[in-house]
């Protein structure tokens, strides 16, 4: 069978190398010539570990292709997914539509076959109607179906999600779509991933609820955490206490700095905006948007106070270890290092950092930061070390050596993934979020 991508960022790219790899044909579409010239060489855009070489066996084996060309790349397609994004309007927060609408119009005017139109993009419940007037509009001859087919990877781990997923969801009112889609997934039908058949507008919004979802979960625990701190319980343990509730489970309980990335911040305030449109306001999450701005800030707040406040904070140093939303990924969007070391910064307080990928992108997001070959050089000298991120390299620091390098022993650990007593043994000054 043959799919055409029409997006090659991060979830076209995987998503049609994943199918490649299942044995489809698959052409990878972008209008960005230089992306589509450095695929051609190998040079993956994004960091995803596994993705270089996910790409680079199924071009060898002559199943995944890349073009700029729309029309030539959908050519015999029997599924043509739109995998562009979907960014957060500048000014009110809605999803910004003008690109999934614009490849719908291309696709409408170059149709040549019969083909199923499939959203993979994050788009507001709706969208897929819109997307249909648009292909009916066109006048084209041929049969198609427009289907709702969210994508639920994470990043870092998207290999791994897209073929052995949780579930499948495939929104489609129309048999067309049914069996075009069951074609689609089905070495994953015979890997038996459940696959949920629902109508179009349940797909759209099973994608916002469930991140909306999760990120109630995660500011849940982060509330708790802050209670922790004031009533000396562990948050840690509070977590294991409840998730093993099944009812509540474990995952996405992990107390942190707060959520950032690419989908959550995005989504929520996206499903706030479809729920304000139809009068329907979601309470829940809007608490859950304030409280996640606010926390990050917070943070940057509580390394101030661990360097002794901020009245007494202008002209010290901290090292931040991590700066990617989260680890194994070089992507700052939201990133809570991002208001961190500002708040330090607005303190007065001078600001090196280390992360293994996330660097080059968060350099020009964070002016007046300065960028460190390596952990120990951005402990050199520092008053406190902040953990930001819980890359594995930050795991296991070589204490001693921190201690001997920075000026102070303090280690601000927003991650916990150190033990307090540990850290303590090996006499810093430890502050985690929601232990004592
Ligand atoms: C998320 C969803 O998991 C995925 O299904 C969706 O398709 C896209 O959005 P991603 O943004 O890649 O994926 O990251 P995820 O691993 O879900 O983490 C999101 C944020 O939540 C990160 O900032 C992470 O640090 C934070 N988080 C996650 C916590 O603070 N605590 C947790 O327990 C889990």
């Amino acid at each position: 069978m043959k799919i055409a991508m029409v997006g090659s960022g991060y979830v076209g790219l995987v998503s049609g190398a994943c199918f490649a790899d299942f044995g489809h044909d698959v052409v990878c579409i972008d209008k960005d010539q230089s992306k589509i010239d450095r695929l051609h060489d190998g040079v993956m855009p994004i960091y995803e570990p596994g993705l270089a070489e996910l790409v680079g066996t199924n071009v060898k084996a002559g199943r995944l292709s890349f073009t700029t060309s729309l029309a030539e790349g959908i050519a015999g397609a029997s599924a043509i997914f739109i995998a562009v994004g979907t960014p957060s309007r500048r000014g009110d927060g809605h999803a910004d539509l003008s690109f999934v609408y614009a490849v719908a119009e291309e696709i409408g005017a170059s149709l040549s076959n019969d083909a199923v139109v499939v959203t993979k993009s994050t788009v507001p419940v709706g969208t897929g109607d819109e997307v249909e007037r648009i292909l009916r509009s066109s006048g084209t001859k041929h049969r198609f179906a427009v289907v709702s087919n969210p994508e639920f990877l994470r990043e870092g781990a998207a290999i791994g999600d897209f073929k052995h997923p949780d579930r499948i969801v495939i929104g489609t009112e129309e048999e067309f779509g049914r069996e075009v889609m069951h074609e689609v997934y089905r070495p994953l039908f015979l890997n038996e991933s459940p696959i949920l058949f629902t109508s179009r507008r349940s797909a759209e919004l099973i994608k916002y609820a469930g991140n909306a979802f999760l990120a109630t979960k995660i500011m849940f625990i982060n509330e708790m955490a802050d209670l922790c701190e004031k009533v000396g319980a562990n948050v840690q343990d509070v977590s294991r206490g409840i998730g093993s509730d099944k009812r509540i489970g474990p995952k996405f309980l992990n107390a942190g700095p707060g959520y950032g990335g690419s989908c959550f911040p995005k989504d929520t305030l996206a499903l706030l905006k479809t729920a304000e449109d139809y009068e329907s306001p979601i309470r829940i999450v809007e608490a859950v948007v304030k409280a996640n701005d606010h926390r990050k800030r917070a943070m940057g707040r509580k390394v101030l106070e661990a360097i002794g406040g901020a009245d007494t904070a202008r002209g010290k140093r901290v090292a931040l270890l991590g700066l990617t939303f989260k680890p194994n990924t070089d992507d700052m969007r939201d990133s809570p290092a991002i208001a961190i070391a500002q708040a330090l910064q607005d303190a007065g307080v001078e600001v090196t950092a280390y992360d293994p990928e996330g660097m080059e992108l968060a350099a020009p997001l964070m002016p007046g930061v300065v960028m460190k070959s390596d952990a120990y050089a951005a402990i050199d000298g520092a008053d406190a070390v902040a953990i930001v991120t819980e890359w594995d390299a930050f795991r296991a620091l070589d204490l001693a050596r921190v201690k001997s390098l920075a000026k102070a022993p303090v280690l601000v650990d927003l991650r916990n993934i150190y033990q307090p007593a540990d850290v303590r043994e090996a006499g810093f000054d430890y502050v985690s979020v929601g232990r004592s």
